[in-house]
């Protein structure tokens, strides 16, 4: 159809009830049609407007080409979307992105409605989680340097690469986010933060591919609450080391969070070799449940999957100040808790509240390892902290 429209179609009506004397954009178009010019007008007027103002997609399935909506804008704006808006199913891409909200402060998004990334296609002639030298796919939802915000009430289907990445944000609360994609979907992170502060995650599901969440380099004061994943990769703090330039992490909180199926439960990634030296301290998660989950808690310093570096050289990466505490459930495979810190930075103040793992294979009994660490142990352990020999962990 891909019928595009004009100003026309928006309409401006003022609402008793949203806010004084707040403009609304609605996007008048019907059911299967293309929005995207008319969203873009409508995001264009709402940001030039002096007045608080909300541009709403109603109901219904829309196509959206790739957008970018960037501020900075005069006042708060809030995108309601009601509908689903579909990005393009072509499996060859090259793109980065999809959707961009860009450089806006005091910016809302919610409606319940849902964006269906459509990577169905895409999934199955990608190799970008294998080889550098690769097409790459474009990430749905991208929230680029923006400050103040409240995210809620809103589904991501079937990103073709990461469903959610937040980059420079300051303040944002997202919350009552579902997120969904096979199992078998690469690279489909949930949501992958970095260079943020002030970043709080609640109340939300997350089903995919790839990780959970994951905590990108310069994130800080990040809070992670009533939060179920899986199945997926768990909720990963790195990989961090990887490139040169990165900045410090710290103060994440990942409480009471649920992991269910997921392969990696709560981990701290970093490479071995690696290009720059910086501090990921102040990490806690607490009150967490496992089922079935392998690898259930991970310090992996030696993290280099496909051979991409040199392993014999220590992570320089410090680790200070971790702990973990009241973590319960069913592992999936015998390494319930697995911190294997730099030979080069031994990991400084890890503190091991109650654990309490359980591993019915065959091969069991569930482990506990330890390596260039020597945790506080608080409460009781089980498996007992420390007592497995260390045992090399499987190639990646
Ligand atoms: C954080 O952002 C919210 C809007 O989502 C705002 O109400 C609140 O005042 C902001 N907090 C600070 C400390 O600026
Ligand atoms: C987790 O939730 C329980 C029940 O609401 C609450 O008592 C507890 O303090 C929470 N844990 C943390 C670390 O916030
Ligand atoms: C645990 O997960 C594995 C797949 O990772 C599955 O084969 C197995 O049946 C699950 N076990 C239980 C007890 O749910
Ligand atoms: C670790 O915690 C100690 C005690 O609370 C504090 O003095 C120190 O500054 C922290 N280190 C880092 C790198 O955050």
């Amino acid at each position: 159809m891909g019928a595009y429209f004009g100003v026309s179609t928006i309409f401006i009506l003022c609402l008793l009830g949203f806010s004084a004397n707040a403009e609304v954009f609605s996007i008048g178009s019907s059911s299967g049609s293309d929005i995207t010019q008319a969203l873009l007008k409508a995001f264009t007027s709402a940001c030039q407007s002096p007045s608080p103002s909300k541009v709403v997609i109603p109901k219904g399935e829309f196509k959206l080409g790739e957008i970018e909506m960037r501020g900075p804008c005069k006042a708060p704006v809030e995108i309601t979307l009601q509908g689903t808006v579909k990005a393009d199913g072509n499996a060859i891409q090259g793109k980065e992105k999809w959707v961009v909200f860009g450089n806006i402060n005091g910016f809302k998004l919610n409606g319940g409605g849902a964006f269906d990334g459509e990577g169905n296609a895409a999934w199955r002639v990608n190799n970008c989680h294998k080889t550098f030298n690769c097409k790459k796919l474009p990430i749905s939802i991208r929230f680029d340097f923006v400050e103040n915000a409240e995210i809620k009430d809103i589904s991501s289907i079937d990103a073709k690469n990461f469903h959610i990445n937040v980059l420079g944000a300051k303040n944002m609360t997202m919350s009552n986010i579902k997120i969904t994609a096979p199992e078998d979907s690469p690279n489909t992170d949930g949501i992958h933060l970095g260079r943020s502060d002030g970043v709080k995650i609640l109340d939300s599901f997350i089903s995919t591919g790839d990780d959970c969440i994951s905590v990108g380099d310069g994130t800080s004061n990040l809070h992670v609450e009533k939060v179920t994943c899986g199945p997926g990769h768990g909720i990963s703090v790195g990989s961090l080391g990887r490139y040169g330039k990165e900045q410090d992490v710290s103060g994440i909180r990942v409480v009471n969070c649920t992991l269910q199926e997921t392969d990696n439960g709560l981990r701290i990634k970093t490479w071995p070799s690696a290009a720059c030296s910086t501090t990921a301290s102040d990490i806690h998660f607490e009150d967490i449940i496992v089922k079935n989950v392998t690898n259930p808690i991970l310090i992996d310093q030696e993290y280099c999957p496909w051979n991409q570096c040199n392993k014999k050289k220590a992570s320089t990466i410090k680790l200070v100040n971790i702990s973990f505490k009241n973590v319960r459930g069913t592992s999936g495979n015998k390494d319930a808790v697995k911190l294997l810190c730099s030979k080069g930075y031994p990991c400084q103040n890890v503190e091991i509240g109650d654990i309490d793992i359980k591993y019915s294979g065959e091969d069991g009994p569930a482990t506990f390892q330890c390596s260039n660490v020597s945790p506080k142990l608080l409460g009781a352990q089980s498996p007992e902290a420390c007592s497995s020999p260390l045992t090399k962990l499987p190639g990646q």
